[in-house]
Formats: structure tokens, sequence, C-alpha cells
């Protein structure tokens, strides 16, 4: 099996007359944590995108390697890459995209429903998850009664739950204050790396990226550069 989960080369992608990609190559390694930073406008959402099978790339292609092999997602139908997503990959985004009318618990196991698990063993599962996490006591909430970096962890509880081997997460810590961003990358590292899982994470918070194991610079839709945090360039 190969050291790298996503292999993607020759990415661009063009929204009119910008060019949110002009060219990108970039291996993601089985089981790092791998920052993506840059100024806003830089093209790092749509750069997430195309590596998580959302968005399809005008030119270059996009691998991921499982147990089960390798699949091109760029030669994948919509339909097939729906699927990848939901059962390969965990999202966490910068408003958590959560369901406001659902509790914590409702939320989490949705994701598991949706792969097929009945309702009344997605909610136990989900309940372990939330706990894991430090929401124990509070699955019966609604969104909208937790606080940010309770809803995070509840998004981040979601993307883990069916097992995703490869976490997605744009600005996670968008919202949060400073020590709520440090418990929420907390969170969100012993999750996924510290199961086993990979993490691509988009931020522009260098504590953020400092506790990931490689970084990234892009800009105006290219790497300019890679580092290992703690190590100058
Ligand atoms: N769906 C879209 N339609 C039009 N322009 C877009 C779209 N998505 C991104 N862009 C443009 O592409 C560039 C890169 O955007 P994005 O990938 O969101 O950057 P970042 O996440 O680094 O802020 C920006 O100029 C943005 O305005
Ligand atoms: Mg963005």
């Amino acid at each position: 099996m190969s050291s790298f989960v996503i292999e993607a080369s020759g990415l661009s992608k063009s929204f009119g007359q910008t060019h949110a990609l002009a060219g990108v190559d970039l291996q993601v390694r089985t089981g790092e944590s791998l920052a993506i930073m840059g100024a806003s406008g830089s093209g790092k959402t749509t750069l997430l995108h195309c590596l998580a099978g959302i968005t399809r790339p005008d030119t270059g292609t996009v691998a991921f390697q499982s147990g089960a092999g390798r699949v091109d997602v760029t030669a994948l139908s919509e339909r097939e890459r729906s699927r990848l997503r939901r059962e390969a990959y965990g999202f966490v985004f910068q408003q958590g995209l959560l369901i406001p009318e659902l509790t914590a618990v409702e939320n989490v196991a949705l994701a598991l429903m949706l792969n097929g698990m009945p309702r009344l063993r997605a909610e136990e599962y989900g309940r372990g998850w939330l706990a894991a996490l430090g929401l124990a006591g509070m699955e019966d909430r609604r969104i909208g009664q937790l606080s940010g970096g309770q809803a995070q962890r509840v998004a981040i509880a979601r993307a883990q739950v069916t097992g995703a081997s490869v976490v997605f997460a744009d600005e996670p810590t968008g919202a949060l204050d400073s020590t709520t961003s440090a418990e929420v990358m907390r969170a969100l590292l012993d999750s996924t790396t510290g199961q086993g899982r990979t993490l691509v994470v988009v931020t522009h918070d260098a504590d953020v990226a400092g506790r990931c194991s490689r970084i990234v610079d892009m800009r105006d839709g290219r790497i300019v550069g890679e580092r290992v945090p703690g190590v100058s360039a």
C-alpha cells in the first residue's frame, strides 16, 4: 500500500477569470496532519474541495488510496464521488454545518443512518463519540444550546463516526476564541491522527497549523512552500 492516501497532480480550477488553482501537485501522507495555509483568496478551500472530491478540477487528477485499492476520484461520476465522501471522508467546516433543529446526538447519528445504520444503534454509537470528545451529558441538547466550541466538537464527532479514513477541515476554529480554538484543535487531532486517520486542515491560524505535522503555503492558486512546524524553511 502506498504511503500516500491522496495524490493530486496538475490541479487547476478557474471561476470565470479567477484562477483559483493554477497548477497544484500535492501528496497527502497516510496518518499525517497537513495544514494548508495562505491568505484569503489564495485557493485553500478550492484545493480542499478538489482533494475531497467535492469539486472537479478543470485539469489534473486526484487519486485516493485505501485498503481496497487506488481510485481515480476525478474519473468518478457525481454519484460515485458522493458515496466516496460519505463512506471514506469526514468533514468539519467553520460553522459545523450542523442541523440546529436536531440534538447533538441526532446530528452525529444522522451520519451513520445515512450509511444504513439503524437509528438506535447509531445513537448509541454517537453517544460514545460525544463522550470521547468531552460532551457527556450534552447529548440531548440542540445545537443552539451549545457553545461554539462544543458545537465544533459535535461536528468533529460527526466527522469521525463513520470510520472516515481522511478528515477534511476548513477553518474549523475560525469562529472561536484562542483558548477554545486550542481545545477544539486538540480534539480534532486526538480523534483523527490519534486514531490512525489522516487530517487535512485549511487554516490561516499559525497556532492551529503549528500543531500539525506538515504545513503547505499557498499563494495565488499555487503551493509556494512547505514546512514542518517548529523548523524554519
Ligand atoms: N464558486 C466560486 N465562484 C466564483 N469564484 C470563486 C468560487 N470559489 C472560489 N472563488 C474564487 O477563487 C479564489 C480562491 O477562493 P478560495 O479557494 O475560496 O480561497 P481561500 O479559501 O484561500 O480563501 C478567490 O478569488 C475566490 O473569490
Ligand atoms: Mg476558504
